[in-house]
């Protein structure tokens, strides 16, 4: 009796405790506590963009050495991993959306949050001009900004290749709106076909569902969309379920490139056991509002009818992006995006010019004030969440580094300016070694550590309960596929959301599935 006395108190405990600590954390994220306000005397960093890169950096900076100035069209960080879960409903929207002011609210000192879209960076005055674009406008829409440096995350957009019919008539996969707008016209599609007096041709048309891209967010969709059908529409629509249609069509000759060859075997395996179609070797050339004209590997054209057809094929620069290597036609040369920590022409303006010159994000042709993160960058690694989040968390430790030495070339310049004047021996010994250790401190400082990538795997969701992963192992890679690396792959992204908030929504979500299914009423 006495055992089970202690157990059950010892449970009680535990489980107050818990929920009081779990109370504790949530309102104190709730209700941040007041800033620091605006420093004249600091330096202004201007962050374009609010996604991997510059939320990164925004975690990481420690803003009480920096006025800090956010602009981007989007008041939220989005965790794309999982973009491709909200476009069917397994999770919902805000579930995978972290407020920049969550954020930022919790700085030291007051970062402002402004949102709207950068429109042109002039690197030689040092500014900045952007619009607001959003529905509801106030008497200024459009200013400019100073800033000392700048950090610019502003990612990539979708590309089309110029192909015919690919803006009007596809749905892309890339921003949140572009999940829910997939979500709508998918189950329109479905809507349509069940209308009364659908001839076959029509029906089949409108269940075939066409993903263009085989690299991982085409594949991840192809996967949901599968589950969706399984799981849930052929309990709705059991007289349509079964006539839907996936088909994946990918240029090369096989999908999912940058995984492992087994790994690609055992996802090709996969969709065939899901019925799945991949097409390899075919390439889109066409999308029409009623169909999709394909490229066969014998160079023959088809066009297949279908309802709908996502783009995943790839990402391009931004034109403010383009338009800003345009005025550096010198040093930026690479097409596909900015070019980072070459020669630095001028190095006169900034402290940070006097650093060494490799992989510290600097672009290349300015004065070292513009440094370029992520998806917008033209570098030796993939555009993907972790080398941008990696950088944006490095670019933080410069930040400091670089507040330091200027707090110390400060120090020094105040301390060689007292030292002559100084009468008393003592006095006079105590500057002087100060002096010495400012001096020593400063040649510490005087080389930044390059940035280094550590790759922590590839993890991609295949549909059907199952994950594919390569990992790094010691010195080589394992290569793992199934239900349980779909564990591991959920665990892993559970773990690496922004917030509690975002890891118990999320959670909350996968609950809410597993027990009610998804939604499948359509939002017109
Ligand atoms: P983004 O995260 O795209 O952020 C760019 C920011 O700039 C956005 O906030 C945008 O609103 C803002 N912006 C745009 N234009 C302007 C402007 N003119 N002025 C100011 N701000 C602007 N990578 C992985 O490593 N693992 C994954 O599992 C993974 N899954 C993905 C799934 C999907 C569906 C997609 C689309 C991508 C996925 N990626 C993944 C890739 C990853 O999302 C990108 O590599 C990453 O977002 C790049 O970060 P970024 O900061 O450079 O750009
Ligand atoms: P991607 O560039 O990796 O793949 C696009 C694919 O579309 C390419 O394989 C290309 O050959 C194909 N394609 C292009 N034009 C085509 C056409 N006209 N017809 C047929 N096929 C065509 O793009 P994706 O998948 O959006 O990924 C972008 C980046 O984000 C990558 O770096 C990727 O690694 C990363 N990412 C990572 C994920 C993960 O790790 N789970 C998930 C999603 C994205």
């Amino acid at each position: 009796r006495n055992f089970l006395q202690i157990l059950g108190l010892t449970t009680l405990v535990t489980v107050v405790g818990g929920v009081g600590g779990f109370y504790y954390v949530t309102q104190k994220e709730r209700h941040p506590g007041p800033q620091l306000p605006f420093d004249k005397e600091k330096k202004t960093v201007v962050v374009l963009g609010s996604g991997w890169g510059a939320t990164s950096l925004l975690k990481h900076l420690d803003t009480e050495d920096y006025n800090v100035v956010v602009i981007s069209p989007k008041n939220y960080f989005l965790f794309t991993p999982l973009l491709p879960s909200v476009a069917v409903g397994t999770l919902s929207t805000r579930s995978i959306l972290q407020p920049t002011r969550y954020i930022t609210r919790h700085k030291t000192r007051t970062v402002s949050v402004i949102e709207a879209e950068a429109k042109s960076v002039d690197p030689v005055a040092k500014t900045v001009t952007f619009t607001d674009n959003s529905e509801i406008q106030g008497e200024v829409s459009t200013t400019t900004l100073p800033y000392d440096y700048l950090v610019y995350a502003v990612g990539a957009e979708v590309q089309t290749f110029g192909i015919p019919g690919v803006r009007e008539h596809a749905c892309f996969m890339k921003e949140l709106a572009d999940a829910e707008r997939m979500q709508r016209q998918f189950m329109d599609c479905l809507e349509s076909a069940a209308f009364p007096g659908q001839s076959q041709q029509e029906l089949d048309r409108l269940l075939h569902m066409v993903v263009v891209g085989g690299g991982p967010t085409g594949v991840e969709l192809s996967g949901e969309l599968h589950d969706f059908l399984e799981d849930d529409l052929k309990s709705w629509y059991p007289e349509l379920a079964g006539k839907v249609r996936i088909t994946l069509v990918e240029a090369l000759p096989s999908v999912l490139p940058m995984f492992s060859k087994q790994l690609i075997d055992y996802t090709e395996s996969t969709f065939k056991e899901s019925k799945i179609e991949i097409l390899t070797k075919t390439m889109v050339k066409e999308v029409k509002p009623k169909s999709v004209v394909l490229q066969n590997p014998d160079k023959s054209i088809v066009e297949v009818p279908c309802g709908m057809v996502v783009w995943a094929a790839g990402n391009t620069g931004r034109q403010v992006t383009r338009d800003l290597i345009a005025q550096l036609p010198t040093a930026q040369t690479n097409r596909r995006g900015i070019a980072v920590d070459g020669e630095i022409p001028s190095p006169v303006f900034c402290d940070v010019s006097s650093y060494s010159l490799v992989d510290h994000m600097r672009m290349d042709g300015t004065d070292g004030s513009i440094f370029a993160i992520g998806d917008c960058t033209a570098t030796s690694y993939a555009p993907t969440a972790q080398v941008a989040s990696q950088q944006g968390a490095y670019l933080a430790r410069i930040f400091k580094q670089m507040a330091r030495k200027e707090a110390l070339v400060a120090r020094k310049a105040e301390l060689s300016a007292t030292v002559n004047q100084i009468t008393g021996e003592e006095e006079k010994k105590t500057v002087v070694s100060e002096l010495a250790s400012v001096e020593k401190q400063l040649t510490k400082l005087s080389k930044l550590r390059p940035f280094q990538y550590s790759h922590q795997g590839s993890l991609a969701y295949i549909g059907s309960d199952k994950a594919i992963a390569d990992l790094p192992f010691m010195n080589g890679n394992v290569a793992t596929g199934g239900v349980a690396t779909f564990l591991f792959w959920r665990s892993a992204y559970l773990s690496t959301l922004f917030s509690l908030r975002n890891r118990v929504l999320v959670a909350n979500d996968w609950l809410k599935v597993k027990i009610f299914g998804r939604d499948v009423s359509r939002d017109a």
